[in-house]
């Protein structure tokens, strides 16, 4: 997500905020800005694009100030324009602000402040709180921090400077990363050990609901109630590669490991206080969306698999038939649409050509298109009627971890939003599906943990010529997003099948050895996935088989290897499943010594038909 740093010490503060965004560049941003602090005056300069962008409209200012934030934004609210990058401000320009996170509440609190007579200047959620802190502030700022953050929900990391109190920041945390540390001469804040590096390897993790006071001698923590409190010290001693993986060996494993916030994030604010689910960008009337008579979902590679996955969901909650198809195909097969067909297109980077393509021909036809897509402000999140961002965050390594996961879930709430416009389903059961949803983030560190179990049957087929992957009902897309995994990073021969049609073909490559990943999760056909399973085991299979916590015992009559996993509604069980799959693919791949993170070509955004 969004980088920021903070400084206050004895020489300008400008030269330090550049060289720590710098060192945050590779979380991937749109745009960047810096507010500094001279006698009692606030300067800001923010540009759209990278940094170099930022450095050349800053060649025409004189910034000399020796207390100044910087961030660089990853857009959730707001397209990635100079308006919407931080640091923002209030209205009389003496508070600036830099923020990592979610406000969810901002669009009640920005209604409020409106009324109020404050002038807004961006599309952003984190102007809201510039605002809110004006609202509080008569010439203490942290205690203006302190009760604007009691009136917020969401996450946040945030660095506040006011003039009228030059020498100080004001930084607090929720949920988002925040850390301080001392050089001589200097104190720090920033949302990445990566960004202090060059200045001090002793940092202090802010803890959740803490407000540090940051001057040049050093900082302060306390509750945000203005309790003393104390934040948990580290000593940071990787190189920066390994400190821009937060310690991991590669992105793709420290992105795995990110799921259950990029789940977190993708469910953050969605649900409004009536009940309701709540889209982006909604550009497409109700009553359109009630005129609904056919649902197509279009994507490619991993976001083809979530498409997949939501299908069931979309049929079985809105009733509401669904074709889904690979995008490079859609457009060159002449399909049926028409004003009344509504194209769902999925993608996380919002870039891919092939997508892109397709949402042009669908409104040439004059289908309505939803985008579901991770990248705010993108080709396909403008081109489209309404646009539901996933926020995982920026997604470094080619193969897609985390954003899948995130779009398996926004596209779970896609459906749910389109069930609760048509009032096709019942209000509490639309509440319980959401409840389960937010289950999903512990129970995805919980999967997290069979990691050692994964290695082991790794080195079990890490040589295998072929990996077969097999699941029914929503357990063959992700026997789908498996068998990709495994291709993309560890170039080894797999493919993924439904259970059911192995019979029909595939049930002739098996032979004795030859590895077969099945999905026997708890569900309606779980029955007959084990018959399935007993099939491919008596034609010599090595069964390694994906069951629900519970069911391990059953399964393992059938099955040579048993993973258990939470139990959860049967159709959010894919965000689970695709977990030990992933974490599989990994560890063959580093078997096999294979460039995880840029796989052979493969690139992580195609924009080539
Ligand atoms: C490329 C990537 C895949 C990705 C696909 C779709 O092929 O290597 O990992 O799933 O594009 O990308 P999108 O950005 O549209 O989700």
């Amino acid at each position: 997500m969004c980088g920021i740093i903070g400084v206050v010490g004895d020489e300008p503060a400008l030269p330090a905020i550049l060289d720590g965004l710098r060192r945050v560049e590779y979380r991937g941003y749109d745009s960047a800005g810096v507010a500094v602090l001279d006698g009692a005056r606030i300067d800001v300069v923010r540009k759209a694009g990278k940094l170099d962008a930022l450095e050349k409209e800053l060649a025409s200012h004189a910034l000399d100030g020796h207390t100044g934030i910087g961030h660089t934004r990853w857009a959730t609210h707001g397209g990635p324009t100079d308006q919407n990058a931080h640091p923002h401000t209030d209205c009389t320009g003496n508070i600036a602000l830099i923020h990592n996170g979610i406000i969810e509440n901002y669009l009640e609190l920005r209604e409020r402040l409106e009324r109020d007579g404050h002038q807004f200047a961006s599309e952003t959620d984190t102007e809201t709180l510039a605002h809110l802190i004006e609202s509080h502030f008569s010439g203490d700022l942290t205690a203006a921090v302190r009760a604007a953050l009691s009136e917020v929900e969401g996450a946040f990391s945030v660095g506040v400077i006011a003039a009228e109190q030059p020498g100080l920041i004001v930084a607090a945390k929720r949920t988002s990363p925040l850390i301080v540390g001392k050089s001589d001469g200097a104190t720090f804040l920033a949302s990445d050990p990566t960004a202090l590096i060059a200045h001090t390897r002793d940092m202090v993790h802010v803890l959740d609901d803490q407000v540090v006071e940051i001057r040049k001698d050093g900082f302060t923590i306390t509750t945000l109630a203005g309790e003393p409190a104390e934040g948990n010290p580290i000593h940071v001693d990787w190189d920066t590669q390994a400190a821009e993986k937060a310690g991991y060996d590669t992105f793709m494993l420290k992105e795995i490991y990110e799921q259950p916030d990029a789940v977190a994030d993708a469910l953050r604010g969605r649900s409004l206080p009536n009940d309701m689910l709540a889209l982006d960008e909604l550009r497409l009337a109700e009553e359109d969306i009630r005129s609904v008579d056919k649902v197509f979902v279009v994507a490619c590679g991993s976001a083809f698999h979530a498409g997949l996955v939501a299908k069931y969901a979309i049929e079985h909650w809105t009733r509401l038939p669904v074709e889904i198809e690979i995008a490079s195909e859609f457009r060159y097969r002449d399909p049926v649409l028409d004003r009344d067909t509504l194209v769902i297109a999925v993608s996380q980077s919002g870039e891919t050509i092939d997508t892109l393509e397709a949402v042009k021909y669908a409104r040439e036809q004059s289908a309505k298109v939803m985008a579901v897509v991770n990248v705010v402000g993108s080709s396909i999140a403008r081109e489209a009627d309404a646009v539901l961002y996933t926020h995982a965050g920026p997604e470094i390594a080619v193969a897609s971890t985390k954003a899948f996961l995130a779009q398996v879930v926004g596209l779970k709430l896609l459906a749910l939003y389109l069930a609760q416009v048509r009032g096709v389903m019942w209000p509490q059961d639309r509440r319980r599906i959401v409840e389960d949803l937010h289950k999903l983030p512990a129970m995805i560190a919980q999967v997290l943990k069979l990691r050692p179990q994964v290695r082991e049957l790794a080195e079990h087929i890490a040589n295998s010529p072929t990996v077969l992957f097999m699941g029914r009902h929503v357990g063959y897309p992700v026997a789908l997003e498996g068998a990709l995994k495994l291709k993309e990073i560890s170039y080894l021969h797999a493919e993924g099948l439904a259970a059911g049609e192995m019979k029909h073909g595939p049930i002739a490559l098996v032979e004795d050895g030859v590895p077969v990943v099945a999905v026997a999760t708890q569900c309606h056909v779980y029955q007959k996935v084990l018959s399935n399973i007993q099939e491919v085991k008596a034609r010599g299979a090595y069964v390694i088989a994906i069951c629900s916590v519970g069911d391990g015992e059953e399964v393992a009559r059938h099955a040579d290897r048993v993973l258990e996993v939470p139990r959860i509604h049967e159709l959010l069980v894919p965000a689970l499943v695709a977990v030990p799959l992933q974490l599989l693919a990994y560890e063959v791949a580093t078997i096999r010594g294979r460039d995880v993170d840029q796989p052979r070509n493969l690139a992580k955004s195609v924009t080539v038909e």
